[in-house]
């Protein structure tokens, strides 16, 4: 175990909710608990208890500081009521609180557990600007395999607002009944709902998960879409790099009807592939334009095989990605989505 000077800052915040007690439900902050020697003797660093890290109330109510903390001699993570007695515990070994498992209910804690969400950011402050790389192309121009290679290797986040249109829907939010709407009738959907939808999908995941690159596959679709884009994340900032997929229709049609055995998507054939390439010339082609006279697109030609395609669009994020990620082997799935190595046979339903 690291002694504490050679011990990281604690930054991280801690969302704790559900549990039905108020006094536990809550916000959790870095602890400011002076150094002390704990109960199995360990000595303790400011943010840090028994070796790791802990956190008090944000609102300085608990009689126990740090409230949420690691006891070295139960081997269990501890989150406290405000009298100081012991809520809910987890035992085991992990470094941070865990927060996929069900938490034990302790002696004064009520049923259910609470739901423990760990966040990089400050909750109470705005969410840092997210870095943002736009990846525009007509349909099986390779958007979704580029970007799922930039994700599982070079870990940029990817958002396909395909994907999250189709998320939102099968959820049944507020905007469900709406999405349903204009995807049945091939329209493209409202923009405040689509730019609302990726501007909280990239909240959490820095939020939850530190990570600020995002790849965002099929957006902007329109210069609508942009101008929804500018309102939100306002003028005054850079607009985002654009990066181009240029394919001749015949290499996308053959590729989509290769791939509609496996997907059993709707739109994936010859009809509808026609369709959505029109659509693509006219909704989206003048944002590539608008892009490039701006200077801010980048051209690949992705008729090319799939590693010379990866190469130019790992070399245009290089500037924003983590050095030690690019250098590693390619993982498993990175090897499926070059074609270096089959997909795994899928379980024939019974
Ligand atoms: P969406 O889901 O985004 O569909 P799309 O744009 O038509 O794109 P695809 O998913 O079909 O293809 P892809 O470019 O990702 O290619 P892939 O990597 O799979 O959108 C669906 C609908 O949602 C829209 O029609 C609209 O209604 C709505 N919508 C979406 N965004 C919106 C927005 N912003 N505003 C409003 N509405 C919106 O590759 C295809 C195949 O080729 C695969 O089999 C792949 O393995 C293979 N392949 C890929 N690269 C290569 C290569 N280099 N060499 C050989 N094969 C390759």
């Amino acid at each position: 175990m690291a002694e504490p000077n050679e011990l990281t800052t604690n930054a991280f915040f801690i969302e704790v909710s559900g549990a039905g007690l108020p006094e536990v439900d809550g916000l959790f902050i870095p602890s400011t608990a002076p150094p002390a020697e704990s109960e199995s003797g360990t000595v303790s660093s400011l943010g840090y208890w028994n070796g790791r890290m802990a956190w008090d109330r944000a609102d300085g109510k608990s009689a126990r500081s740090p409230s949420l903390s690691y006891s070295n001699s139960y081997k269990s993570w501890r989150i406290c009521r405000l009298d100081g007695h012991l809520a809910y515990d987890a035992t085991c070994e992990d470094e941070m609180p865990p927060t996929d498992t069900e938490w034990h209910v302790y002696k004064k804690g009520v049923a259910p557990a609470p739901k423990v969400v760990l966040h990089h950011y400050d909750p109470r402050l705005p969410c840092p600007d997210p870095n943002v790389v736009f990846v525009i192309g007509g349909p099986g121009s390779g958007k979704g395999t580029m970007c799922e290679l930039a994700e599982s290797q070079l870990g940029w986040t990817h958002l396909s607002t395909g994907d999250l249109l189709r998320a939102e829907r099968e959820a049944g939010g507020p905007a469900a009944a709406t999405i349903e709407e204009f995807i049945t009738a091939g329209k493209l959907v409202p923009n405040d709902i689509v730019v609302t939808l990726l501007r909280n999908a990239m909240e959490t995941v820095t939020r939850t998960t530190g990570r600020n690159n995002f790849l965002l596959d099929g957006f902007p679709r329109s210069v609508s879409n942009l101008k929804a884009w500018n309102e939100i994340f306002s003028q005054d900032s850079e607009l985002p790099k654009m990066l181009y997929f240029e394919c001749p229709y015949e290499v996308l049609e053959k590729r989509i009807m290769g791939r509609a055995k496996y997907t059993g998507r709707s739109d994936d054939n010859v009809e509808s592939v026609k369709l959505r390439f029109d659509t693509f010339k006219a909704e989206t082609l003048p944002t590539v334009e608008l892009f490039k006279s701006k200077d801010r697109c980048v051209e690949v030609d992705t008729s090319q095989d799939r590693q010379a395609v990866y190469d130019v669009v790992a070399s245009n994020l290089a500037e924003y990605t983590n050095k030690d990620l690019a250098a590693r082997p390619l993982t498993e799935r990175a090897e499926m989505l070059l074609g270096l190595r089959p997909y795994p046979r899928q379980k024939k339903d019974a």
